[in-house]
């Protein structure tokens, strides 16, 4: 097979930074071998990307959907791991490969990056009690999406919707990579650190005791962005290697390997803060929905506080069985979770965020 070419949007992320590096020392061939371009926002994030054999191409942002599809049209792979919130984005990009697929007449790939806020329960739970855990091989995925999207859109979910039914109409196979809280060092060029444990740190440091966002009833999932990498080479390989893998309205795709208590992830963060003498307190603290956005000088606008409510709140359980399924063995699990909130504090701590 000729060699792909794989455009990658979300390079200088956390997720995206580390799936490139990933690819990047690849043992399958044809990912390894595969031309890699990034659309980056920074002079400084082209030159380095050069450096490793990306070709960096600026750009003014994803807003920017005619660029988004030009390049892409130049691609037979596109991963989309930036703001997953950007509907527009997302289609501009599969529009782009369809325009590919007319040209060349080879089958486009699309590997787009969500979170599982977009399943999370509205409104979040009142009391720690054992609710649904949804499976991307045993349940309808799609068909859960749509329901709740129904009942409440939710910016990122419209993004997923988008993604499948544009796949499907523009006929471009559609992958999408649906994580819970992502942990652990990213092995990206940029940015290394992740989102949802820091939060509650910057907020723990700011407030000097820490919150837990609303009840903090709701369990959520958790990996590791190692073995999340892993998952992402492996999808790509099968697919490159032309195997039936799951796509469109089966290709959601969850990604954990253990999972966690709101409130004692908070629990966890005090005691760890207070070990390290960043916190005179291990007591913890509930913030209702404004608190928690203003607290780190977040405006609270309606969609903002909804993100907040489904990201760092809600119930939200998933078990990997497509992944597993293709012989994903994630090596990270309990105890990393809890021995990574040491690192992770130390550095939030260090960069006096
Ligand atoms: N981290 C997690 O635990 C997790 C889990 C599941 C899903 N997600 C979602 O996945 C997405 C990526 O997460 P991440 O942790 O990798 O975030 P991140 O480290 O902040 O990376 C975001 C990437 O998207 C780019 N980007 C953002 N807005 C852009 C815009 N308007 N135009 C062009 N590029 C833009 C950034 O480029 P610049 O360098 O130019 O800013 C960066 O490359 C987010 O939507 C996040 O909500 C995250």
């Amino acid at each position: 097979m000729s060699q792909r070419r794989i455009l990658f949007i979300g390079a200088s992320g956390y997720i995206g930074g580390s799936i490139l590096d990933r690819f990047l020392q690849s043992a399958d061939a044809a990912i390894k071998s595969a031309s890699y371009t990034a659309l980056v926002r920074s002079q400084d994030q082209a030159s380095k990307l050069k450096e490793h054999n990306v070709s960096p191409i600026l750009f003014q942002g994803l807003n920017d959907t005619d660029i988004l599809r030009k390049y892409a049209s130049e691609h037979d792979i596109v991963v989309n791991s930036a703001n997953a919130f950007n509907t527009d984005a997302a289609k501009a990009l599969i529009l782009g490969l369809s325009d590919r697929k007319k040209q060349t007449g080879t089958d486009t790939i699309y590997l787009h990056t969500s979170g599982t806020s977009s399943i999370g329960d509205y409104p979040v739970p009142t009391e720690t009690a054992d609710r649904w855990v949804l499976s991307d091989a045993n349940d309808d995925v799609y068909a859960h999406l749509t329901k709740l999207e129904g009942q409440r859109p939710y910016a990122q979910r419209t993004t997923d919707i988008a993604v499948v039914d544009t796949g499907i109409a523009a006929n471009v196979k559609t992958f999408i990579v649906m994580s819970p809280t992502i942990y652990g060092k990213g092995t990206g060029l940029f940015n290394q650190q992740t989102i949802q444990i820091p939060g509650i740190i910057k907020r723990a440091l700011r407030r000097g005791k820490t919150p837990f966002h609303s009840t903090g009833a709701g369990n959520w999932d958790h990996v590791h962005i190692e073995d999340l990498s892993e998952l992402y080479e492996l999808l790509l390989s099968r697919i490159l290697a032309q195997e039936a893998v799951p796509s469109g309205k089966t290709g959601i795709y969850f990604s954990e390997n253990g999972h966690y208590n709101w409130r004692e992830a908070a629990e966890k963060v005090a005691t760890v803060g207070r070990e390290l003498g960043a916190l005179s307190t291990s007591e913890v603290e509930g913030l209702g929905s404004v608190e928690w956005m203003t607290c780190v000088d977040a405006a609270a606008t309606a969609s903002a506080v909804q993100a907040s409510e489904l990201g760092f709140a809600s119930w939200s359980r998933t078990t990997a069985d497509l992944g597993r399924k293709m012989s994903w063995a994630p090596k990270h699990g309990d105890a990393s979770w809890q021995a990574h909130v040491t690192p992770t504090f130390k550095a939030v701590w260090e960069k006096k965020l």
